[in-house]
């Protein structure tokens, strides 16, 4: 079966879109998620959408034995990988359930996968991996370099893959080096459902804007940006899902699906941004979330937040070049889309 798809991590935020997105492709997913950071609901409402019941098991990635049994069962073209912690404050917190979750995991997932000769990979990195960049847009050639275990842990995987694809031609590795991904669904059915309050800015926002959060601190007015707030690349979750589909179809056309078979070949190690390649600023993403909504989102300035950097903008050339994909959703439906959910689950899948 060239269609076959593992999607560990499946049932979070950026897998089930990417779930939705691969059916409609055409492709048979199986979703592998031990729902430390996601719920069952999400599960069931991935099947709701798609109209039939998604295949799923619970399990981890560090369990090779259960790894085993789900590739002996199934005959996969290759595995999207996005099963991870992904806190930076949490990872400094707690450095080694960082390198064993995302590291050690990744290592017995890719351990696996050679077991029984899988050797397509389409793996979730981050625009992290860049650190502080030196020059903007950020293309695939910058250098790399991370201050957190977190993006420590992405980078350290990025390497592993570098050196898998040198040892065994076999391989074809894709890192994503995602942007901001933000926004929902459209069906406003599944979404980002932080567990705590939330890290990350636009889930901060929609979370004040729905009146579970008094107020947004916006963390440095004195960046040398358009309007002293940090700039990013925003990226809305479907475009980002509709990237894996691009980089699964990229690995049909240019990696075998077994590499003893007649007609091996592969890609090695190929990094590729997922980004729109346009910069926002923090208050420019409140503006228009406030337009959006009709809701105040009452902010203070404070102070920077430690390890943030000024500005951050992709690149987004060679996706578009190689895969034929580039993200076609604005602001304001990342705004839109994310209110939608918010509003129809103020209280995310619970
Ligand atoms: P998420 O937490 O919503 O999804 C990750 C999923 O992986 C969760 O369902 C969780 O239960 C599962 N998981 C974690 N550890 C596991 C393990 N050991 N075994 C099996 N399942 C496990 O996160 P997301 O936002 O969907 O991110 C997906 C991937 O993309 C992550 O690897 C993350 O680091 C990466 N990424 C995310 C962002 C972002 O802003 N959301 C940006 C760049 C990269
Ligand atoms: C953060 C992580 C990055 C990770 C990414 C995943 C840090 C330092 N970086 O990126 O490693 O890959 O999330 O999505 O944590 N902001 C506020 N107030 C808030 C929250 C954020 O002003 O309450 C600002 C930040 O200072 C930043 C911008 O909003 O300028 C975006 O922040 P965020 O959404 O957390 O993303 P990143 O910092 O880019």
């Amino acid at each position: 079966m060239k269609n076959k798809i593992l999607v560990t991590g499946g049932a979070g935020y950026i897998g089930t879109h990417t779930c939705i997105a691969l059916h409609e492709a055409g492709y048979e997913v199986v979703v592998y998620d031990n729902l430390s950071n996601s719920s069952r609901e999400a599960i069931n409402r991935i099947s709701t959408l798609i109209g039939q019941p998604i295949d799923f098991i619970e399990g981890d990635i560090r369990d090779a034995n259960m790894l085993r049994e789900v590739f002996a069962a199934h005959q996969f073209f290759g595995v999207i990988h996005f099963a991870g912690l992904k806190a930076v404050g949490e990872s400094v917190a707690k450095p080694l359930l960082y390198y064993n979750n995302n590291v050690s995991g990744t290592i017995t997932l890719l351990q696996v996968m050679a077991e029984y000769d899988v050797k397509n990979l389409v793996f979730s990195s981050s625009a992290t991996v860049y650190g502080d960049p030196e020059t903007l847009p950020i293309d695939e050639v910058s250098a790399r370099s991370c201050t957190n275990p977190y993006g420590q842990s992405k980078l350290a995987v990025e390497h592993i893959l570098e050196d898998l694809a040198v040892s065994d031609a076999s391989w074809s590795l894709i890192p994503l080096r995602y942007f901001n991904p933000v926004g929902a669904h459209p069906s406003g059915q599944i979404g980002e459902d932080p567990n705590d309050i939330p890290n990350n800015l636009m889930p901060y926002i929609s979370q004040v804007a729905v009146g579970k959060l008094e107020m947004l601190s916006i963390f440095g007015n004195d960046y040398p940006t358009v309007d002293g707030t940090g700039v990013r690349d925003f990226i809305h979750v479907t475009d980002l899902a509709q990237g894996h589909v691009a980089a699964l179809n990229y690995l049909q056309q240019h990696a075998s699906s077994k590499s003893g078979s007649d007609t091996a070949s592969s890609v090695g190690f190929l990094p590729i941004n997922l980004g729109t390649g346009k910069g926002t600023s923090v208050l420019d993403l409140v503006a228009a979330f406030t337009k959006v909504s009709k809701q105040p989102i009452p902010y203070q300035f404070a102070a920077r937040r430690a390890g943030d950097i000024a500005s951050c903008y992709a690149s987004a050339d060679k996706a578009k070049e190689l895969l034929g994909w580039e993200a076609k959703l604005s602001i304001t439906d990342m705004c839109q889309d994310t209110w939608r959910w918010q509003s129809m689950n103020p209280n995310g899948y619970k």
